[in-house]
């Protein structure tokens, strides 16, 4: 049995020294730490650009170097931070650019050698721009590959991909046509190296090695993520695998044992690897590091919201712990009722003639035919129908499915013709080592469509002031396996209409 005990004098032994990869890791390490990996991009506005990377060694000074065209990065800009935290392999580098053209394609280069690679992003689209577009979404998306959910599985694993299946990961490449990817929750899901060694999943190491293969599994998913994210903006929110460390319970068969004590590695506690590795808008919207923010783009206000942590005045997140919050981790709010007051405040600010859209995504659902979060519910649900957030996405549930609009259980008469209500949709399939879940029948009366077999994504389209589309894309073919058109009554002066 691995006690906490040992696991304390584990991470004791480990100190803060960076470590040197395991044997056994795929991860790409460059010859000269300093050069840049794990490329990704976020919105600071729709003049701004958060730009990150990752280096096997500290930058004193991260610098990236941009302009209109890829030569002519005439335009410098730089910071000092570079972070990490124990047992972490590499640093994260932050640069925010600002002063930027919106809706505009800029080339840019975090500075290494003048050799390396130049790379581009287009700036957000100002709210009232009524040009139609799509944004792609994920939710609970995981390492792929050979260490993760590839065509086979480990022991007690379920949902191989198929052998001529296409992951999600390239589904999203191939299909260019969306602008940014929206990622609310479950990132990696580095924290199942205990259960993928315990099912005997990843050979030659073992559990003593925990943090490498830890921060190796992490590190190959940003990897597989850089070819997307270098290109377009990345904006993620806070799941339960960036800190719960979901891999006790699992029973080594061949030595009969079962792990009861879950293994967190310094990376997953109190989100601390998540609080490393991204930098989302909160600053220029009023909220709290990566755990809830909004941005515009275009006709829509999107809100990241978090149903982690920090529930408000009495109640818990969902994971409480002795009456700590979710997963053992935060408060992240200066005070109990930090997100709501934000979240309220934020809401009645949005001019709706611009931004007609209000988009708000959490990665917990409480409308889900199984397990659903109640204290969610009761934390959110009020204030997105009080001010007719027009969409609710979620996933956790790693499964599809698309709700009527609804309001405390009550289903919208009007079902997407007008309704009154948010609507529902809770998309969980995007893919990880451990496959789908399964649904829970019979389907609750809200539920309109659902698939439990198929892994995917969600594309949103957004046509103009009073209609945007839903679609469930099956990674494997990128067959549409739903598809739903939401229709708003209303105008849009700003639009000239
Ligand atoms: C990169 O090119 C610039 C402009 O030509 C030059 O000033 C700089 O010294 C070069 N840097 C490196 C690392 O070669
Ligand atoms: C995968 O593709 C190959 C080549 O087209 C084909 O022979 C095989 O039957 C396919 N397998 C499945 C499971 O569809
Ligand atoms: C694991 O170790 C064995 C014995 O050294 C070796 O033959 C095998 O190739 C290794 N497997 C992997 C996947 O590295
Ligand atoms: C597994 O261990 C339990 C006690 O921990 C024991 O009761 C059981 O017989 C063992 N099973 C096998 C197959 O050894
Ligand atoms: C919760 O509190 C109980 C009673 O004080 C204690 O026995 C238990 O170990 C605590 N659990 C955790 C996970 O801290
Ligand atoms: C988590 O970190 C926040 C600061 O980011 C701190 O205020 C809070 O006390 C920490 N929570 C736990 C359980 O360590
Ligand atoms: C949540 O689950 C409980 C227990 O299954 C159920 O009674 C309740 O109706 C569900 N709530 C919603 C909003 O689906
Ligand atoms: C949603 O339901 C609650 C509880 O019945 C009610 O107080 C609230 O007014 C409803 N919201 C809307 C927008 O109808
Ligand atoms: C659906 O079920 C809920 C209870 O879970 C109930 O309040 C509601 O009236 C039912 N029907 C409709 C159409 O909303
Ligand atoms: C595409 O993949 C989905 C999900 O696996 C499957 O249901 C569907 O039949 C496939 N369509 C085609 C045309 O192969
Ligand atoms: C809005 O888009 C929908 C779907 O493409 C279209 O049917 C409708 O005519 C458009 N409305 C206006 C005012 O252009």
């Amino acid at each position: 049995m691995y006690s906490l005990f040992a696991l304390a004098n584990l991470l004791l032994s480990l100190g803060t020294g960076i470590a040197a990869l395991p044997s056994i890791s795929h991860v790409r390490v460059p010859d000269n730490s300093l050069e840049p990996v794990q490329i990704r991009l976020a919105y600071a506005g729709t003049t701004g650009m958060y730009i990150s990377w990752n280096t096997f060694s500290y930058l004193s000074n991260p610098s990236v170097r941009y302009g209109f065209s890829p030569d002519a990065l005439y335009f410098y800009a730089s910071s000092d931070t570079s972070v990490t935290y124990p047992t972490s392999l590499t640093y994260n580098n932050h640069v925010k650019i600002t002063g930027l053209e919106p809706n505009t394609v800029y080339y840019y280069q975090p500075i290494f050698s003048n050799s390396s690679a130049i790379y581009s992003f287009k700036t957000g689209r100002v709210a009232g721009d009524p040009t139609p577009y799509t944004t792609a979404v994920v939710v609970d998306l995981g390492l792929i590959g050979p260490e993760g959910l590839s065509t086979t599985v480990g022991k007690g694993a379920a949902n191989p991909l198929g052998p001529n299946d296409t992951n999600t990961i390239q589904s999203l490449m191939a299909s260019e046509d969306w602008e940014f990817l929206w990622h609310p929750g479950d990132i990696a899901y580095a924290d199942y190296w205990l259960k993928e060694e315990i099912q005997q999943y990843i050979p030659n190491t073992t559990i003593a090695e925990g943090y490498t293969v830890y921060e190796s599994l992490l590190n190959q998913f940003y990897d597989e993520m850089t070819p997307i994210t270098a290109a377009k903006p990345w904006m993620v929110g806070p799941g339960n695998h960036e800190a719960n460390c979901d891999n006790g319970g699992t029973t080594d068969k061949t030595n009969n044992i079962t792990y009861t004590v879950s293994i967190c590695m310094p990376g997953q506690t109190n989100f601390t690897g998540f609080i490393n590795h991204f930098r989302m808008p909160s600053e220029e919207s009023g909220g709290t590091g990566n755990f809830w923010y909004s941005f515009d783009h275009g006709m829509v206000h999107y809100v990241q919201f978090n149903t982690e942590t920090d529930l408000g005045d009495g109640l818990t997140g969902p994971d409480e712990v002795n009456g700590t919050d979710g997963e053992d981790s935060g408060p992240f709010g200066r005070f109990k009722q930090a997100q709501l007051d934000w979240l309220e405040y934020d809401l009645q600010s949005v001019d709706r003639s611009k931004t007609p859209w209000v988009i708000a995504a959490g990665h917990r659902p409480w409308y889900i035919s199984g397990a659903n979060c109640t204290e969610c519910q009761e934390a959110f649900e009020p204030v997105f129908a009080k001010y007719k957030v027009d969409l609710i996405l979620s996933g956790h549930v790693h499964l599809y499915e698309r709700n009527a609009p609804v309001n405390n259980s009550v289903v919208d008469p009007n079902e997407l013709n007008n309704p009154t209500f948010p609507w529902y949709i809770t998309n969980g399939a995007a893919g990880h080592y451990d496959g789908l879940d399964t649904l829970v029948y019979p389907l609750m009366n809200y539920s309109r469509k659902a698939f439990d077999t198929a892994y995917g994504w969600s594309r949103l389209t957004f046509h103009n002031c009073t209609h945007m589309t839903h679609e469930f894309v099956a990674s494997a073919n990128g067959t549409i396996l739903d598809t739903a058109t939401l229709y708003k009554d209303r105008t849009c002066s700003s639009f000239g209409w």
